[in-house]
């Protein structure tokens, strides 16, 4: 019985040895020493044995069964120990890895340029007020002295909606809108989108206008010069010139062009400013006592001044952008640099 008890044990070790998970470490406890397993079966022969060596092979038995369960025991530990590791190692966080990046949205150089022309006017008083971008030919033409069948409608090429109603042009007719509900003095400044049947690279059939207007008493060409050069000075820097050129425009009389001493050349001329040594950067005048009179302001009591600007054209110089269809393909290359 000694040996068949020595023997029991050495395959039930080699047995634990092999196995490889819980249910298999279970499965051979059961079958060596279980209930109904090897060694039950074993210590039933343990009365053939003579009574002398009955203790000893009883404690043999028992030794066996102590240390089979042991190893059994200990197989199970460490299954349990390497499961948490790889719990562990599952949930590990690495500190060192770089993190993720979440682009930033940020405004398109247009709205930046818009905001910033608003600032600076706000800053002077002009309160900020807005039109619609389907106008009535009426405000967009007519009431600021453009009339039908008139050689002035040339000047801006048109989308219609119906015979009255149009993309506004421009942003002038907020100018009409405003001062038919509003007594002088007037002090606004409309920016909005505007629409023209044109597509090249300085023309796009939607682009941006600020719209100034300013009505009061006695107001002089002088006013209109010194807002515009302190305009023209807080967007393009200090040191900033700027020439009044002749100009025409139904609602103003007189109508002038502003131009800046070419941001890339400094004034000797180049490509950029036809070797002129100036840009062009708004339209502006007194405002014609016609339209006064089509808004029932009275136009020998008051006087004013308007001017109107391209935001695109603005930005264009600001910036050195030479083709104002960059401002709208949306590739991210050309507006990540804003
Ligand atoms: N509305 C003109 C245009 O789009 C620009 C302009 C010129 C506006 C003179 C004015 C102005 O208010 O006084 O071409």
């Amino acid at each position: 019985m000694k040996e068949a008890l020595e023997k029991l044990q050495r395959e039930a070790l080699t047995e634990i040895r092999k196995a490889k998970n819980k249910e298999e470490f279970l499965g051979i406890r059961i079958k060596y020493i279980g209930r109904k397993g090897l060694l039950t079966d074993l210590l039933r022969t343990l009365k053939d044995v003579s009574p002398e060596d009955r203790p000893v092979l009883g404690k043999l038995s028992n030794e066996t069964k102590n240390l089979i369960s042991l190893e059994i025991e200990k197989a199970l530990e460490r299954i349990a120990e390497k499961d948490k590791e790889g719990e562990l190692l599952r949930e590990y966080i690495d500190v060192t890895l770089p993190g993720r990046i979440f682009p930033y949205g940020r405004r398109h150089p247009v709205s930046q340029v818009m905001r910033e022309i608003c600032s600076i006017f706000s800053d002077l008083g002009f309160i900020v007020v807005e039109g619609p971008e389907v106008e009535l030919d009426y405000y967009n033409f007519e009431a600021l002295n453009i009339p039908k069948d008139h050689p002035a409608r040339d000047m801006q090429d048109t989308f219609y909606i119906s015979e009255e109603t149009v993309l506004r042009t421009h942003t002038s007719p907020v100018q009409i809108r405003i001062m038919e509900k509003q007594r002088p003095p007037v002090r606004i400044l409309s920016p909005g989108k505007v629409y023209r049947p044109d597509s090249d690279v300085s023309h796009t059939p939607m682009f941006h206008q600020v719209e100034g207007l300013l009505v009061d008493e006695k107001v002089t060409f002088g006013d209109l010069k010194g807002v515009l050069r302190y305009f023209a000075q807080k967007i393009f820097g200090e040191n900033t010139e700027i020439r009044f050129r002749p100009s025409f425009f139904p609602f103003t009389e007189p109508s002038a062009e502003v131009d800046i001493k070419c941001v890339i050349c400094g004034g000797k001329g180049c490509r950029v400013c036809g070797q002129s040594g100036w840009l062009e950067i708004l339209g502006s005048g007194m405002v014609d006592p016609e339209v006064f009179r089509n808004v029932g302001y009275d136009a020998d009591e008051v006087s004013g001044f308007a001017f109107g600007l391209g935001v695109e054209r603005i930005t264009m110089l600001k910036y050195g952008i030479s083709d104002i269809r960059l401002f709208f393909e949306n590739d991210l290359r050309f507006l990540d640099q804003f």
